[in-house]
């Protein structure tokens, strides 16, 4: 039996590089479910087809094949046999991102293939319905967040430190629309689940968060 652990949380909260390094340490598979979200975004942006148009994108999801490949511990999203992992972190494709998972036939599209990697190894999944949908007996479920504030601080340090140039409140009135988006869609939206653990990393370095999660696992374990 594989042992699963289950992340979720809003937009910018640390999940992947948290996630990331946890699985490393534990000798997890990590997988980003966002960034299988984030494929299909990619496709429709490419083939020019809208979040609103849901008859056209009903049409082409069999066209999209969405894989994942590990590389030196890094997971890689490939759609239709293409690596996308360097196109699929824009701005422009979270957004569309956001929209599009708000749809049924796309979320039962990935819904599978996520459930597939969790039966066959240990995973640590992160997402925003991983503990609450896609593995609701996951063996340990967190919820990781931060306030928006922090949240938009921290993307506005990562963005300035590349020399992109920012506004530190239109980030936050991104991020905030991000989780009313997440959290109020019909299907699978953004909640903590009843029995996962709240982590709010507001007040707290990445080595703390990880030396956390790391002690939750072991007592899960014992
Ligand atoms: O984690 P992320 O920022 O890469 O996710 C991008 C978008 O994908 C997010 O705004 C909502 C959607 N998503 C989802 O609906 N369900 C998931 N399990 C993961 C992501």
């Amino acid at each position: 039996m594989s042992f699963n652990i289950a992340i979720d949380g809003p937009a910018g909260a640390g999940k992947s590089t948290i996630a990331k390094t946890v699985a490393k340490e534990l000798g997890f598979i990590y997988v980003d479910t966002g960034a299988m979200y984030r494929a299909i975004a990619l496709f429709l942006i490419r083939n020019d087809i809208d979040a609103s148009e849901i008859d056209r994108i009903e049409e082409v999801l069999d066209e999209i094949n969405i894989t994942i490949e590990y590389e030196n511990n890094a997971q890689l999203v490939m759609l239709n046999g293409e690596n996308v992992n360097s196109y699929i972190r824009t701005e422009k494709v979270g957004i569309m991102t956001s929209a599009v998972s708000t749809h049924a036939c796309v979320r039962n599209k990935l819904l599978q293939l996520q459930r597939q990697l969790a039966e066959t190894s240990d995973v640590l999944m992160d997402g925003r319905d991983i503990g609450t949908c896609v593995l609701p007996n996951a063996d340990l479920k967190i919820y990781l967040t931060a306030s928006s504030r922090t949240r938009a601080e921290r993307r506005w340090k990562e963005l300035t430190e590349r020399g992109v140039e920012c506004d530190i409140n239109q980030i936050e009135k991104d991020i905030i629309d991000r989780d009313n988006q997440d959290m109020n869609r019909e299907i699978a939206p953004l909640k903590q689940a009843d029995d996962a653990v709240l982590v709010d990393t507001s007040n707290m370095n990445i080595e703390e968060v990880v030396a956390h999660l790391i002690a939750l696992v072991n007592e899960k374990k014992a």
